[in-house]
This record gives structure tokens, sequence and C-alpha cells, in this order.
């Protein structure tokens, strides 16, 4: 790809990322309730607000409507494959945010997916 649209990418990725910190601060007060054993249900946890805030821009329409992503309602991937993408990303395509959400979050990401009509 020319290097003029992998920089735009690069550069709108680093911006998707800063945006989630606000969100991890809040959760990372009540360490209790989300700790590796996940205390915390993804259900407490606000999956469809992440989503908008850390994936809306490039999965249009809250992953209704393809945009620079594809569109996530309806997807045939398994759970795993999908916190796994969420996780690792995809070099030069998407951010990856490992080590941005906990694993509590990735779940509640998933399950906002799983629900998408
Ligand atoms: C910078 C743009 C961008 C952001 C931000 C982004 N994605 Fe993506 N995402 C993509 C692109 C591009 C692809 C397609 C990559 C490929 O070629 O497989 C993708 C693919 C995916 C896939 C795999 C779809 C499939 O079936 O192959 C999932 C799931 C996904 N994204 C979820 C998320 C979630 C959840 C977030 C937020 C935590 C997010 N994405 C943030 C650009 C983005």
């Amino acid at each position: 790809m020319p290097m003029r649209i992998a920089k735009s990418i690069i550069l709108i990725a680093g911006i998707a990322l800063s945006l989630p910190a606000p969100v991890h601060a809040q959760q990372s007060q009540a360490p209790n309730q989300d700790q590796a054993g996940s205390a915390a249900s993804p259900s407490d946890i606000d999956g469809e607000t992440m989503f908008a805030t850390s994936c809306g821009f490039c999965h249009q329409s809250g992953g209704r409507a393809a945009g620079r992503g594809p569109k996530l309602a309806g997807t045939t991937r398994s759970d795993d494959f999908i916190a796994d993408r969420v996780r690792k990303g995809k070099p030069g395509a998407m951010p990856a945010y490992g080590s941005v959400f906990s694993e509590s979050q990735i779940m509640a990401i998933v399950a906002y997916i799983r629900a998408l009509e």
C-alpha cells in the first residue's frame, strides 16, 4: 500500500488507542471487580460504550455497517476469534487492544458484537 495511506492508518490507530484510556482508568479504580478470575461479569461492563469509543471509528454504526473495517453484526467468527483479534489487532489494519482492555472488558465487547443485529 502507498506510504501515505500506511502513515494515516498508523496515525488513526494511535488516536484510537489513546481514547479508551479514561474507561480503563475508571475500571482500575475498582480492582476487586476485575481480577483475573473476573469477579465482574461482562454484563457489568458497558461493551457498547467501549465499542463506540474505541472501535466505532472504523466499524461504523456501532459495528452494524462496514467502514474502514468490516461490518461485525452477524459475524460468523467464534468468540475466541473476535477476542483474539481485539487483543492482537491486525498489523497495518487494526490496532491491538490487549494492553488497553482487561479480559472482562474484551469479553463485554465480544458480547456486545454478538448481540448486534
Ligand atoms: C483503525 C481502524 C480500526 C479500529 C479502531 C478497530 N478496527 Fe477492527 N478491524 C479493522 C480492519 C481494517 C479490519 C479488517 C482486517 C482484515 O483485513 O482482516 C478489522 C477487523 C476486525 C474484526 C474481524 C472481522 C472479521 O470477521 O474478520 C473484528 C472482530 C474487529 N475488527 C473488532 C474490532 C473491535 C472490537 C475494535 C475496538 C476494540 C476494533 N475492531 C477497532 C479496523 C479497525
